[in-house]
């Protein structure tokens, strides 16, 4: 990597999720979940997750150490049966035991092949029946029923996994669940595709409060039952795409600051500080729901690390008459859809922070493009989210828990297997991360996303982001050159 080497005890591992890879939606008593239905509708996804069974074990799982998996409730709580917390159903018996099944052979099957499993709770889904209930992450009644459904987990799977997460990503549940639509449940009150009513201007936050409190409660849990008996650590997952000024001016300065405090400020400062950025309470006002004292001390704090998920990064700017409105995105924008769409995916709330995004500076681009619409290959970026967090919150313990690009759906065998572009990205995004470490960031690991080549949510099976090639008709699974070269990287640690 150029750098010298990760210190020691440095965790390498690779991250699925459970709705991306599973497959088996509607097997083994798994019950439905708000992405099965969101991608029915027309439109909302390029094709739908019908993979066959993966059985359980991952034949190539061999290939890296350390996979970073998902659990999902949908599997576990038969929540088809009854719609109530899976606690619940468990309580009278309802347990999907074939579900727990499914988790303990996957757990077993890594820890006897030398994988140490780190598991997240929720990727995205939740549910439908809870959706349903009470609307889901806008019903403060999800708070108990997800930590019950945590604590089921600590208690079932917690003699071996000692590497917990609560939540991938809360701010893309709340901000492309709840601002925009474009993810599950779908919900805006803007005029994007195919959106249900919702009330943009207060929902997200909504949300997003409720997936704190989530998070804090389960964190409460396993602190005060689990954690000392079985010696594990908790934490959450929080994507941070780095917001570069578009200049060196003050107001872009602000520009940028805004929008960073909307990003991961959004959900690292209650965690760390116990509440919300100053910048969001001027901006969002009254609709941003406030923390009570009892909730403050089960947020504040709640977390032995945090999983920082980094891709790209993009340039911000303060509105100007002089510059375009969304510049760079009208030219490149694939897939026929608005321009202010894309925006709106990187970043939702740009029409009350009054922010513009662009991906290039002097009609030069932030970095060269990858396969998707969003991804640009920012190594950079890393350096200053990771050193952000270092500096702004305290020097947290971090995992950098994806990273990563992807190729089209469409590459065929063999070209797919030559994914030399891959490796250079991470030759760069790792020895940037080892830079951060070598000025004193607190970080503990690096996952590749992904393992394998699986469903990427609204762009289906047309974005391969493994490390792994699925023929995805066949199932059949062919490691690409960058999977030996992670192998490699793995190897020459062991010596
Ligand atoms: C992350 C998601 C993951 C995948 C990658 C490409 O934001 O957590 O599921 O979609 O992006």
């Amino acid at each position: 990597l150029g750098r010298g080497s990760f210190p020691e005890g440095f965790v390498f591992g690779t991250a699925t999720s459970a709705y991306q890879v599973e497959g088996m939606a509607d097997k083994d008593g798994r019950g439905p979940s708000i992405w099965d239905v969101f991608i029915k509708a027309p439109g909302n996804s390029d094709s739908t997750p019908s993979l066959p069974p993966s059985e359980g074990v991952n034949p190539i799982m061999h290939l890296v150490r350390l996979p970073w998996t998902s659990i999902t409730v949908t599997r576990i709580g038969n929540v088809s049966v009854d719609p109530l917390a899976c606690i619940e159903i468990m309580g009278s018996g309802k347990v999907n035991w074939k579900g727990v099944a499914y988790y303990n052979r996957l757990i077993n099957y890594m820890l006897k092949r030398g994988i140490t499993p780190y598991a997240n709770l929720n990727h995205y889904d939740l549910p439908q029946g809870l959706q349903e209930k009470y609307n889901g992450w806008l019903g403060h009644e999800v708070v108990k029923d997800f930590a019950d459904y945590a604590e089921f987990c600590f208690k079932t799977f917690g003699d071996r996994v000692k590497n917990w997460m609560t939540f991938n990503e809360p701010r893309v549940i709340a901000a492309l669940g709840y601002d925009d639509g474009y993810f599950a449940p779908g919900r805006c009150s803007k005029e994007f595709g195919n959106c249900t009513a919702g009330d943009s201007s207060t929902e997200p936050y909504i949300a997003a409060h409720n997936l704190i409190l989530c998070h804090a409660a389960a964190v409460q849990r396993y602190k005060a039952k689990y954690q000392v008996k079985q010696k594990g650590r908790i934490g959450i997952l929080l994507d941070f795409v780095w917001y570069e000024p578009l200049t060196r001016s003050k107001a872009d300065n602000y520009a940028a600051q805004r929008a960073r405090d909307f990003h991961v400020g959004w959900f690292m400062h209650p965690l760390v500080y116990g509440e919300y950025p100053k910048t969001m309470q001027n901006i969002v006002g009254k609709r941003l729901p406030k923390f009570t004292k009892e909730e403050v001390k089960m947020v504040k704090g709640s977390f032995d690390y945090v999983g920082i998920n980094q891709y790209t990064a993009y340039y911000m700017y303060e509105p100007h008459p002089a510059k375009p409105k969304g510049v760079g995105y009208q030219q490149d924008w694939n897939a026929g859809f608005a321009c202010k769409m894309l925006s709106l995916l990187a970043f939702p709330q740009t029409d009350i922070l009054d922010v513009e995004i662009t991906n290039e500076r002097n009609g030069v681009p932030i970095g060269p493009r990858e396969h998707s619409y969003w991804l640009y290959n920012v190594p950079w970026g890393l350096y200053k989210a990771v050193t952000y967090i270092k500096e702004h919150y305290g020097n947290p313990t971090v995992i950098l828990a994806e990273n990563g690009m992807d190729d089209p759906g469409n590459i065929t065998l063999p070209e797919g297997l030559h994914d030399t572009t891959r490796i250079n990205y991470f030759k760069g995004y790792m020895s940037e991360l080892k830079k951060t470490i070598d000025e004193g960031a607190n970080v503990i690991g690096y996952f590749a996303w992904s393992l394998l080549d699986n469903f990427e949510w609204r762009l289906g099976y047309t974005s391969r982001f493994g490390i792994v090639y699925v023929d995805f008709k066949t199932l059949k699974r062919y490691p690409k050159m960058s999977a030996y070269w992670f192998k490699q990287i793995l190897e020459r640690r062991k010596h």
